[in-house]
């Protein structure tokens, strides 16, 4: 750091390394003021679209309040972030994801848990065994009434250069509309199922995929919704949950359906993570999609936690 003088609200500064930034003033002047002390948390921008690496913070250890707030800050504004090198029980995760929402489990229960932990979802690809399919674009369990705020996954086992994940903006998905598309979907509402999460598991026996014998109802959610923390519009439509406009037919919906998935995830849209052991990514699912590639057979080992924070019902 260049300057010693403590900052005001909302100013930014930068490193030496024009690449990163400290993320909020807190942290920047808690540093200044004790240094060595609460918050040594950097961000680095990893894309145009979105998401950022995020260094100086052991999430194994509870978090002082200022790290907390600059997390969460961060997590508003790149939507993405990865912190490298973590080693997080399941208790930790679990601890980590409340900073976001109560964690919550998986409402098909479509994988198994780790013992004792039914909110942490092992997801995992082994010799002689594959996991499930994630290679749709998504936002997480969005035919919930409420879906979860953010997910979580630390990577336990990863194959060399397999299996990364991508990410979108929704936000900037929806700002890039035409204004005359925003004005035809503000209002619209959409109908999201879990019927393809049902059929994909009945097709996917001897995989990680448990069997679900049945869904609730489909929900409606607008197709612009308002994030609550940053009051920003997202787009929340997405080709895996979303069966239709509220009002319209399945097929009426599909050209505009498809068309929106495919604006949504152009390459300049994209940041695609490749895993390492010890990562763990958390996602905002109310302005994100994400998407596993599976460029890999069932030679490798590929192990997460995953983990959901509760969400609200989108407006
Ligand atoms: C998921 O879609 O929740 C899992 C993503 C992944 O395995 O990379």
């Amino acid at each position: 750091m260049m300057r010693s003088e403590i900052l005001r609200a909302g100013e930014r500064v930068r490193t030496a390394d024009a690449e990163h930034c400290v993320v909020s003033v807190a942290s920047y002047n808690d540093r200044q003021r004790n240094p060595g002390g609460l918050s040594m948390m950097e961000t680095r921008r990893l894309c145009g679209a979105l998401g950022a690496e995020v260094s100086g913070v052991d999430l194994s250890k509870p978090l002082s309040n200022t790290t907390a707030r600059d997390i969460v800050g961060a997590f508003h504004e790149h939507l993405v972030l990865v912190f490298r090198g973590q080693s997080l029980d399941p208790a930790a995760q679990l601890a980590f994801t409340r900073l976001f929402g109560e964690p919550s489990e998986h409402p098909l229960r479509t994988r198994a848990n780790v013992d004792g932990y039914p909110e942490v979802l092992v997801i995992e690809t082994r010799p002689g065994r594959m996991g499930a399919r994630n290679d749709y674009w998504h936002s997480d369990i969005s035919h919930q009434e409420c879906p979860p705020s953010a997910s979580i996954l630390h990577s336990l086992a990863v194959p060399d250069g397999l299996g990364d994940t991508m990410f979108c903006n929704m936000y900037r998905a929806a700002e890039t509309l035409s204004t005359g598309m925003q004005r035809l979907l503000d209002g619209m509402e959409a109908v999201h199922s879990g019927e393809a999460t049902m059929r994909r598991a009945e097709q996917e026996e001897g995989t990680d995929a448990l069997r679900i014998d049945s869904v609730p109802p489909p929900a409606t959610h607008p197709v612009l919704r308002t994030h609550p923390g940053t009051g920003r519009r997202a787009l929340f439509v997405n080709p895996h949950f979303t069966v239709s406009f509220e009002g319209m037919t399945q097929e009426e919906s599909a050209p505009l359906l498809d068309y929106l998935a495919e604006h949504s995830t152009r390459p300049e849209n994209v940041y695609r993570h490749r895993w390492a052991v010890g990562d763990v990514v958390i996602w905002d699912n109310r302005a994100t999609m994400h998407y596993a590639i599976r460029d890999y057979d069932d030679t490798i080992h590929r192990k997460h936690h995953r983990t959901t924070a509760s969400g609200e019902r989108p407006v």
